[in-house]
């Protein structure tokens, strides 16, 4: 008889029992709505909207907040507000979806992909360090993998070197450094509320500062270059607002906002206790100075040595199995991914040397690809809002998976 799932035994977890279902859908959020829809004030700089980025500020412990069309162009706006331009150079992590590199190229700035802390799976400061050249200008932090990197190094390296810190803080709203709310700790934070997102507004971004001269920058370049102050100059900018739809649904998050990111982290502080047990699987490092953390995306480490030389895909597929959940990986280094292409867009050819600069192969990235191809194992968040049960359901599996350890490895022969 097989003992695990994947091979037609018992699961750990019984397949009707079901998980949280994202994103959440309330009455508050459909009476916030009609409000909205009545009011007749759909655009932008609306009553809801103003509410929100209220709100969201004091959630994060920011002194300015707005919202934005999307997390990309989060990320565009903060580099522009901080007159990154072209030729420049951004320091960004190898590891973090394609817009956090797209959009240093959207300003015609060249990425300089740098490689990660294994630890964490975020941004490797002394590897940044090593980067540094007399054209960078900026580094941009991303937050993933319910982790973070060593932000008092980094915000210390930027102010040695006189660079600009962006945070690209699309995977973890709320999370807290010392108290104080990611998007708060270097120059600008840009956020995703995209539908898979821990606050969403199905698509939207948001930028926090506490830079009061590059708030009203930041409000000029996503409103067509309209200053914030009548009479102020104008500049030259597009349309990257949001509607007062979007945020009657975000402020109907709010209400659950601080509740939800501590079920979170309180849960996966509990579940890699109990994963930390099991022979050859690593939480990710928690930096003493999170005194808060946020989860997009819930990560591990599996050392494939420990478990006999079984691929870590046979590993994710057998662990789905048990516990009805996808179970994933990180996403592609940008060095070799298939959405980080930039030699596909001719607007893209400053001249050759900007072509060459921005060519994401010459960049040497192995322990990005040791974590994609060999290591990480991602939950997806809706999970983490289950009860402390389901979580020792997760870890059980983890354990059993281990003790029929015989049994998988005969998966991938
Ligand atoms: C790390 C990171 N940065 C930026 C973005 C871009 O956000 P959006 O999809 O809202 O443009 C995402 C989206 O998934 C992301 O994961």
């Amino acid at each position: 008889m097989p003992h695990l799932a994947i091979r037609g035994g018992a699961p750990v977890r019984p397949p009707r029992q079901a998980w949280p279902t994202w994103p959440p859908i309330s009455t508050r959020a459909v009476d916030l709505i009609s409000q909205v829809v009545r009011s007749g004030q759909w655009a932008y700089d609306g009553p809801m909207e103003w509410q929100f980025a209220h709100q969201f500020a004091a959630f994060s412990r920011a002194r300015y907040c707005l919202p934005v069309a999307n997390g990309t162009v989060a990320i565009q706006l903060a580099l522009e507000a901080l007159d990154i331009g072209a030729y420049d150079e951004v320091i960004v992590p190898g590891l973090t979806w394609q817009a956090t590199a797209a959009a240093c190229i959207d300003v015609n700035a060249i990425p300089i992909l740098v490689d990660i802390d294994p630890r964490t799976y975020c941004l490797d400061v002394a590897q940044a360090e090593a980067a540094i050249t007399p054209r960078t200008r900026a580094i941009i932090v991303v937050h993933l993998y319910g982790a973070m990197a060593d932000m008092d190094a980094l915000r210390a390296l930027a102010r040695r070197h006189n660079l600009h810190l962006i945070e690209d803080c699309a995977h973890q709203h709320g999370s807290q450094w010392q108290g104080k709310g990611v998007g708060a700790l270097g120059d600008v934070g840009a956020f995703s509320l995209q539908s898979s997102k821990v606050l969403t507004a199905g698509e939207g971004g948001l930028v926090l500062t506490d830079d009061w001269t590059l708030f009203q920058q930041l409000y000029s370049l996503r409103n067509c270059g309209r200053p914030l102050q009548p009479g102020a100059p104008t500049v030259q900018s597009g349309n990257y607002r949001m509607t007062d739809l979007q945020a009657a649904l975000l402020l109907a998050q709010m209400e659950e906002m601080e509740e939800r990111v501590n079920r979170r982290d309180a849960n996966a502080q509990y579940l890699n206790r109990k994963l930390a047990e099991v022979p050859g699987i690593t939480p990710m490092l928690r930096y003493p100075a999170i005194t808060r953390q946020s989860y997009y995306c819930f990560t591990f480490r599996y050392d494939e040595r420990a478990w006999d030389d079984i691929p870590v895909a046979a590993f994710r597929q057998a662990l789905s199995a048990e516990v009805g959940l996808n179970v994933g990986t990180t996403y592609e280094p940008l060095n070799d991914c298939a959405l980080y292409r930039p030699h596909t867009k001719r607007r893209h050819r400053l001249s050759d040397d900007y072509w060459q600069a921005i060519d994401p192969a010459r960049f040497d990235l192995p322990l990005c690809h040791h974590a994609f191809r060999r290591e990480a194992v991602v939950l997806w968040h809706p999970f983490l809002l289950a009860e402390r049960a389901d979580m020792d359901q997760i870890a059980d599996a983890v354990a059993k998976l281990y003790e029929h350890r015989d049994e998988l490895r005969s998966l991938t022969t």
